[in-house]
């Protein structure tokens, strides 16, 4: 695993939108993997920046979200389907027929699941999968105890997210679905390129739980010390229990420019 440590989520945020950027530039039709929450909003106003002042062009650019919670239409005002409208489709060049969110109304979630995976081979894979993660180091909705070869499928929330959830719902825990679907922990490790993000002290510990602890499904992100490309962008909030954190900003400072962007 790489880890990027930056003094802000901004600066974080810069950086990987960078690298997102660049495998747009070099792969005008790249497959992206999604993800919503509070901390990707940074990188996509960043990314909607680069369109608007630099020409980024997502005209051929597909899009596949990690989740999306059941029972929710694509109309509701905190549906990830929402989510993504609102905060990058409706603001770049993508083609909305590119873009794909799993469908929370399905009445056959089996089939609906097998449909995803095989769009997203379809599409050729996934190239480059953004994620957060969850206090409890879950990765899409993929829970502790999650099966590392799991696909996409129906999971159950825990209490501990339904509650992190809450905020986007009034603060009310009982209108937070309790179901969603999500791409499996197989899904997210089959993407070429993986990059996680995570902000705050309140990240911190499932961060170094993730990146120096034992690879365990007990915390689903620590899976990605298997990824052949995971970079981990972090805050010096949420990476302040990282043990060997000087050494990862010692690496990522020797690096020369046009491989910091890689
Ligand atoms: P957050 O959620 O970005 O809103 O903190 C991350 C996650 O639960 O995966």
């Amino acid at each position: 695993m790489e880890v990027i440590i930056k003094q802000g989520k901004l600066d974080a945020s810069r950086a990987a939108a960078r690298v997102v950027a660049r495998l747009i530039r070099e792969k005008p039709d790249a497959v992206l993997g999604l993800a919503t929450g509070s901390t990707p909003l940074p990188l996509y106003r960043e990314l909607v920046r680069m369109h608007r002042e630099e020409g980024l062009d997502f005209s051929r650019v597909v899009t596949f979200n990690l989740d999306e919670y059941l029972g929710l239409p694509p109309t509701h005002e905190q549906s990830y389907r929402q989510f993504m409208n609102r905060n990058l489709f409706d603001q770049i060049n993508i083609l909305p027929e590119n873009t794909h969110v799993p469908d929370g109304m399905t009445q056959d979630v089996p089939a609906s699941c097998a449909a995803y995976e095989q769009a997203i081979i379809d599409a050729g894979g996934i190239d480059l999968q953004l994620l957060g993660i969850g206090s409890d180091g879950h990765i899409g909705f993929n829970e502790p105890t999650s099966s590392f070869a799991s696909r996409t499928r129906i999971k159950t929330l825990t209490p501990q997210t339904v509650a992190d959830n809450a905020r986007f719902f009034d603060g009310d825990e009982s209108q937070v679905p309790r179901h969603c679907i999500t791409m499996g922990i197989g899904t997210i490790m089959d993407a070429r390129t993986n990059l996680l993000l995570a902000f705050g002290e309140g990240k911190a510990e499932a961060i170094a739980a993730s990146v120096e602890g034992p690879v365990t499904s007990m915390v689903p992100a620590s899976i990605l010390q298997h990824h052949p490309v995971a970079k981990v962008f972090v805050d010096e909030a949420s990476a302040s229990t990282l043990e060997l954190a000087d050494y990862y900003q010692w690496v990522y400072n020797g690096k020369p420019d046009w491989q910091k962007d890689a």
